[in-house]
């Protein structure tokens, strides 16, 4: 292999995370839906999740960024730009970042929601570090993910409900020089209809056609969310080690030279697949997905925020972040720790 390719990238300077304080355990399912633990247990890695006890989402957001800024150590007025990823903001208007700002007091700074399903913090990370090369006023941004994935969860829905979490974590990225970096981003949107959460309209006055367009998505019961999982499972399988090989052909480096892989936390046999399919051991992949279910874009940074604290990611380290979602996208981003 050649040696890593170096250019102007991102600074992690802080991590936060944060999660609700109320936690669901596999027992708490058997007792509103046909399943059990050992099932949930075998098929998904999942034991535990925190569920919200009515914190919106900007709310979760909020407590992960001021953990995140006490981190890095800046003041809040030093933030040009917050980025939010989420698929479960509170509001069409304002957007979450807005109200993230409004919570942590960056007024001033640009504030922007993006929504890529659960690879929403890999793209962020690519949207700041473009941001930050430009040179243009941006030298801090501040990358939030959150979700209140409980809010269009259908806990009626045994295949679904069981899967997901609530919480939110947040960097403080910072331009760095001479670095490793490098991503794979795409989509496929042929896949839309595999993760589905829809939009509720209001009855319109004028509107006299009571018949919806065929948008070629599944009927689903107000906006709950519904998944054909095994579509999803099969592009899981494949997508995560295409994104990961991909931004390393770019990094000029193999999966192997990586210290650690954080995949989004979805289900740990697609993880172990996935890393099967790379020739990478599990001792690489960072994996929590037992204390926190699927939190989408929330996955892979909480993952991460835990495995800096537990010393299994550390400073100078090469890591990459690989997720894959809704859309469907997927995306992987190779940094130094
Ligand atoms: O962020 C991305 C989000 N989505 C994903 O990543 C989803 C990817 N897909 C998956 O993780 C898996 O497909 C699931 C965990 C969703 C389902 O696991 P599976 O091994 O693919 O199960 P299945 O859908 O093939 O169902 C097998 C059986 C079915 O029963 P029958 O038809 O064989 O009698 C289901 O009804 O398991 C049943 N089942 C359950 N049983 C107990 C489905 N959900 C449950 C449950 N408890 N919670």
């Amino acid at each position: 292999m050649a040696d890593a390719k170096k250019s102007t990238g991102i600074h992690i300077k802080g991590i936060g995370k944060y999660v609700p304080e109320m936690i669901a355990t596999n027992e708490d399912f058997a007792k509103i839906v046909d399943t059990s633990d050992e099932w949930i247990t075998q098929r998904t890695g999942i034991k535990t999740r925190h569920i919200t006890n009515g914190e919106p989402t900007y709310y979760i957001g909020a407590q992960a960024a001021k953990n995140a800024i006490a981190d890095a150590g800046i003041d809040v007025s030093d933030i040009d730009l917050i980025i939010t990823a989420t698929v479960t903001p509170d509001f069409y208007t304002p957007s979450t970042a807005c109200l993230i700002q409004r919570e942590i007091g960056a007024i001033g700074s640009m504030a922007i929601d993006i929504n890529c399903a659960c690879t929403g913090f890999d793209y962020g990370i690519d949207m700041a570090k473009r941001y930050l090369q430009s040179e243009d006023g941006v030298d801090t941004v501040l990358l939030v993910a959150s979700e209140e994935l409980s809010k269009f969860v259908d806990y009626t829905d045994r295949s679904s409900c069981i899967l997901f979490g609530d919480g939110s974590a947040a960097f403080v990225l910072e331009r760095q020089y001479d670095t490793l970096y490098s991503s794979f981003l795409g989509a496929d949107g042929t896949g839309a209809k595999y993760l589905v959460s829809r939009a509720m309209r209001s009855e319109n006055a004028f509107r006299t056609n009571k018949e919806d367009f065929d948008m070629g998505m599944p009927e689903t019961k107000k906006h709950y969310f519904t998944q054909d999982g095994r579509e999803v499972y099969k592009f899981a399988t494949k997508a995560l080690p295409n994104a990961v090989e991909k931004a390393c052909e770019k990094a000029g480096i193999s999966p192997d030279e990586l210290d650690a892989i954080v995949p989004h936390q979805a289900n740990v046999r697609i993880i172990e697949t996935a890393a099967k399919n790379l020739g990478v051991s599990m001792d690489k992949m960072v994996v929590y997905i037992d204390r926190y279910g699927n939190t989408s874009s929330a996955s892979i940074p909480i993952a991460f925020c835990d495995a800096v604290a537990e010393g299994k990611i550390k400073r100078g380290d090469k890591i990459c972040l690989v997720g894959f979602g809704g859309g469907l996208t997927y995306a992987a981003v190779i940094f130094e720790y």
